[in-house]
């Protein structure tokens, strides 16, 4: 079976059955389904190994960031299209007790020799090669920090313990799923172009690995090793860095060792924002998820959309209305903070949402130049993994990290054993030129030295009467911010169980270009009456990857989502 026709079938599947009466899993690879009530803990991600090793931390007594942690390090190991030492990302802890949220800022940086013009040609045309596929693709890597001081603030355990399993998966090796051979063998032109990245991913002999062999990596074992016993200022300034920074030059990037030692995680408070009964809590700039899915929440609380419906073509044309209207002042607002004056309170101003609200018609859409101006071709990339972790002292934790591309830049470092990422293409090469997601962005986006390039990750924890609710994110580029809003939205608004609200069919409104997107699953008389309306409306692969945890009265459930079929929700 096709993997659009089998997640189809499994969406109807979960959509028609209701949670608690799931006897046995139809699906082998993951462990999707665990919806025993009473449970005090949960673990959601993309793999069933990094799961384990997040349940497994929790069961001796670690808490929910130690966990998170642990997963960072681990999904590094099995997942290396987007798990990863080499990007960065967003961690989002939510802890009940103290009432606090808070977030660390891992994302990458341009190195200091970074410049405006750089991925230019002296024609002024953006060369997409130089900022997705070469030693500059990559901003300075922020995951070991990120992890390491949420570890310190926030976690119970020792560096080397939250390490440990990684080291195990990466030395003793795993059995391959079908999933990781697909994805080396379908990224094999691009990888095997890079003599170091073609050692690491294929055989000796350059054949592909195949499902169910048993893949080592030493030297990525002897790198987080390393890291485990001298700590995070090893990748940045040890051993680590030397390989870093010998295998980008010897490819002629501008990275230094000036470059890596001043790298520094940040720890930021998050957007907040209400809808309906609910707090929002999500990631500040450099990204933008956190002010967009405020935004969007809203421009939609006055709306009735329990009373329209999921899937109705009234709910999707009143939400691609609203999210539409949110890209478009992305594409003008949002930057790195610490360089230009992001309005975030303006942005999520519950004035301003009325203001844009009462320019949406219920009746016909908006035509999205008469919003902005531009004229895009979006190159589209699903890769960058979510996970989400809660535990029973009422700690959670929502954590999107990524390469940026599958497999970043494609250069792995030499005698390291890892992939570098090619964060530097989230930045605007020129401003209005859209980036691979088809996003454009203006001169708060431009490359600057030491800035971090503009990201749509958006994890996200949602509280009601001061407890943790649900905890959610998703991978899949521009998709991140409409994905992560439509499970909230099935949530609370329609009332779906966490399994559902993940399944669902989703649709994707960027403003430019000036489409809905949608996924299998949607009805033709839905979509010709959006048609109607003035909607382009275009049926494309699947978007994003949720794997939420929802926390009430029954318990502590996850969500894990069928569109990857290694995600795995374990509950304690
Ligand atoms: N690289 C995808 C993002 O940060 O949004």
């Amino acid at each position: 079976m096709s993997e659009r026709k089998s997640l189809a079938l499994t969406c109807l599947l979960l959509m028609l059955t209701p949670l608690a009466a799931i006897a046995s899993p139809p699906i082998i690879e993951g462990e999707r389904f665990h919806p025993e009530p009473g449970q005090h803990a949960m673990v959601v991600t993309s793999h069933t190994l990094a799961s384990r090793v997040g349940r497994d931390i929790l069961r001796d007594g670690g808490n929910a960031v130690d966990a998170a942690v642990a997963i960072g390090f681990a999904l590094a190991v099995v997942q290396p299209r987007s798990g990863n030492i080499g990007g960065g990302g967003f961690m989002v802890i939510s802890d009940e007790k103290s009432d606090q949220v808070t977030s660390i800022d891992y994302r990458e940086t341009a190195p200091a020799g970074a410049f405006e013009t750089m991925f230019q040609d002296d024609e002024g045309n953006v060369i997409e090669e130089a900022s997705r596929f070469s030693a500059n693709a990559s901003g300075v890597p922020g995951t070991v920090s990120g992890m390491a001081m949420a570890l310190e603030r926030y976690g119970s355990m020792s560096l080397d313990r939250v390490m440990a399993p990684a080291i195990r998966l990466a030395h003793d090796g795993f059995a391959i799923p079908q999933r990781f051979a697909d994805g080396l063998n379908g990224s094999r032109e691009r990888l095997e172009k890079q003599e170091g990245t073609r050692r690491l991913f294929y055989k000796a002999d350059g054949s592909n690995w195949r499902a169910g062999e048993v893949f080592r990596q030493p030297e990525l074992a002897a790198t987080l090793t390393r890291i485990a016993q001298n700590g995070p200022r090893e990748f940045y300034e040890g051993e680590t860095a030397d390989h870093l920074i010998e295998t980008l030059q010897a490819h002629g990037g501008i990275m230094t060792r000036a470059d890596l030692k001043d790298y520094r995680a940040i720890e930021r408070a998050p957007v907040h924002g209400t809808y309906r009964d609910y707090d929002i809590y999500a990631m500040a700039p450099p990204s933008s998820g956190g002010v967009h899915i405020v935004q969007i929440l809203n421009m939609l609380e006055n709306d009735d959309l329990t009373r329209m419906g999921h899937g109705s073509a009234a709910s999707m044309h009143l939400m691609s209305e609203a999210m539409r209207r949110a890209y478009a002042d992305r594409s003008k607002y949002l930057g790195d903070p610490a360089f230009f004056d992001v309005p975030v309170e303006a942005l999520t101003s519950k004035d301003y949402a009325r203001e844009l609200r009462a320019q949406i018609s219920l009746e016909k859409a908006t035509p999205s130049e008469a919003i902005g101006p531009g004229n895009i071709t979006p190159y589209e990339s699903n890769e960058t993994t979510h996970y989400s972790v809660a535990d029973d002292s009422g700690l959670a934790v929502a954590n999107t990290y990524t390469l940026n591309f599958s497999y970043g830049s494609g250069i792995a470092v030499d005698k390291a054993g890892f992939l570098l990422n090619n964060e530097m293409d989230d930045f605007s090469a020129k401003p209005g030129v859209p980036n691979a997601f088809g996003l454009i962005g203006g001169e708060a986006n431009a490359v600057e030295p030491g800035k971090r390039m503009l990201s749509s990750m958006t994890p996200t924890i949602v509280k009601r009467d001061g407890r943790n609710f649900l905890i959610t994110g998703s991978p899949g580029g521009s998709r991140i911010i409409t994905t992560t809003l439509g499970v909230i939205s099935n949530v609370i608004d329609h009332g779906m169980n966490i399994q559902s609200a993940v399944s669902a069919p989703r649709f994707h409104d960027q403003w430019l270009p000036d489409e809905i997107r949608i996924e299998d699953g949607f009805s033709p008389d839905t979509v010709r009456l959006l048609e109607s309306m003035g909607h382009n409306v275009t049926q494309q692969s699947a978007m994003g990857a949720s794997q939420s945890i929802l926390i009430n009265d029954d318990g502590f459930q996850g969500g894990a989502d069928p569109r990857r079929e290694t995600s795995s929700a374990l509950g304690l």
